[in-house]
């Protein structure tokens, strides 16, 4: 079956599988359940019960690199295929000669299965810009970018606050000095338009299960030019010709297959391939618009109700979620939840996601819960 082409949000909103009224607000943790993936893991059971079933899959693969590819403005050779972003940085890292520049340049902000993949590459030695409690701005990069930096690490939004960083300037700088890009593109790919060529960027990693609506279990890896010395970690799929299955031969194509490794996970894939073809439809240019729109409004709601927010002075500094600062995240999660509002809670954050389906309903529903929260807590703590 063809997917359906989706020109709006409210055409989105219309994929997705909730209960009545009930909103999600978590794709910066897991990505909504929508009718297409449904169908696509049906089509995979079907074609698990036919012959042929890794062809089947082979094609899912090639599909999903080249939506993957549109999606960022790259080449499908440019694509692998991994099974987390956390594999996917230690691909890049193994894939790199360290012996000239030794230093790495990372951020307290970036995801921890990304810094402690770079931590454990004993060639490079890692160098922090941000504050100790995770925060980072652009402006914390550019005076650490020195000669000695080989590749500088940023993720496009942070995974807690959702601070966007400005990945292009960071980029001009590290490429003045002869250092490559990693982007860690996993809270910004399917939310917001983003090109490879205006991030200026060498490696790209994203994960299929969050706004990119699929599900967890799969990564893509972008490599401007794929063609440099190989990983350590491979496998048979990142063979010359993997189908020879000559176990005696380890040869890596010209492409980014020479990142794969081995058989990646099959639900993933066909739903990677759901997702992109919803995400693909929507213009993110309007996404990014309703987003930032609701962003604000969120914002302004909660910071009058007193809530404590780590936003950026600027919409166009901050991602599609807000984060909320509450000792006890879980606790209003839970309180959400029983009210139908799917939120993401992580450590002493409560965030709350945006995307093209999310509307403003959503958000009252959102902001109007936390506040029954907090009246809720002085009510049982009389007042005090
Ligand atoms: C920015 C970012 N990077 C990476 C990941 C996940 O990494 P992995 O796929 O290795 O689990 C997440 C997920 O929560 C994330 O938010």
């Amino acid at each position: 079956m063809k997917p359906a082409t989706l020109t709006s949000s409210a055409a989105l909103r219309q994929r997705l599988i909730t209960a009545d009224g009930a909103s999600h607000l978590a794709a910066c943790s897991i990505a909504p359940r929508t009718i297409e993936v449904e169908q696509a893991l049906c089509r995979m059971f079907d074609d698990l019960a036919r012959p042929g079933f890794w062809r089947a899959c082979e094609e899912q693969a090639d599909q999903a690199r080249r939506l993957f590819a549109q999606l960022i403005g790259a080449h499908p050779d440019q694509i692998a295929i991994l099974p987390n972003a956390s594999v996917a940085a230690y691909q890049v890292a193994s894939s790199r000669r360290w012996r000239r520049r030794r230093e790495l340049l990372a951020s307290t902000a970036e995801f921890p299965g990304i810094a402690h993949t770079w931590l454990n590459r004993l060639q490079a030695r890692v160098r922090w810009v941000g504050s100790c409690d995770g925060v980072a701005q652009t402006d914390d990069y550019l005076p650490q970018i020195t000669p000695r930096i080989g590749m500088v690490s940023v993720p496009a939004v942070t995974y807690r606050d959702a601070v966007h960083l400005n990945v292009a300037r960071i980029a001009d700088a590290a490429h003045s000095v002869g250092a490559t890009v990693f982007v860690d593109a996993y809270q910004a790919a399917g939310v917001m338009p983003l090109t490879v060529d205006g991030l200026r960027c060498d490696y790209l990693v994203a994960g299929t299960g969050k706004y990119l609506l699929g599900l967890p279990g799969l990564a893509f890896l972008y490599v401007r030019d794929p063609d440099g010395p190989p990983p350590t970690l491979t496998g048979w799929l990142g063979r010359v010709r993997p189908f020879d299955f000559r176990a005696t031969v380890v040869d890596f194509p010209t492409h980014a297959r020479r990142y794969e490794t081995g058989t990646p996970a099959a639900a993933a894939m066909y739903a990677a391939v759901a997702g992109l073809t919803l995400v693909n439809g929507l213009d993110l240019w309007q996404v990014r618009r309703h987003t930032q729109q609701l962003i604000t409004a969120a914002t302004r709601r909660l910071s009058a109700h007193g809530e404590v927010l780590r936003t950026a002075a600027h919409p166009d500094a901050q991602g599609a979620h807000v984060a909320l600062f509450d000792p006890d995240a879980d606790a209003i999660a839970a309180w959400l939840g029983d009210r139908g509002i799917l939120a993401a809670p992580r450590g002493r954050v409560l965030r709350l996601a945006t995307h093209a389906y999310t509307t403003d309903d959503d958000i009252d529903a959102a902001c109007a819960s936390v506040v029954s929260y907090r009246r809720h807590h002085r009510n049982q703590s009389g007042g005090r």
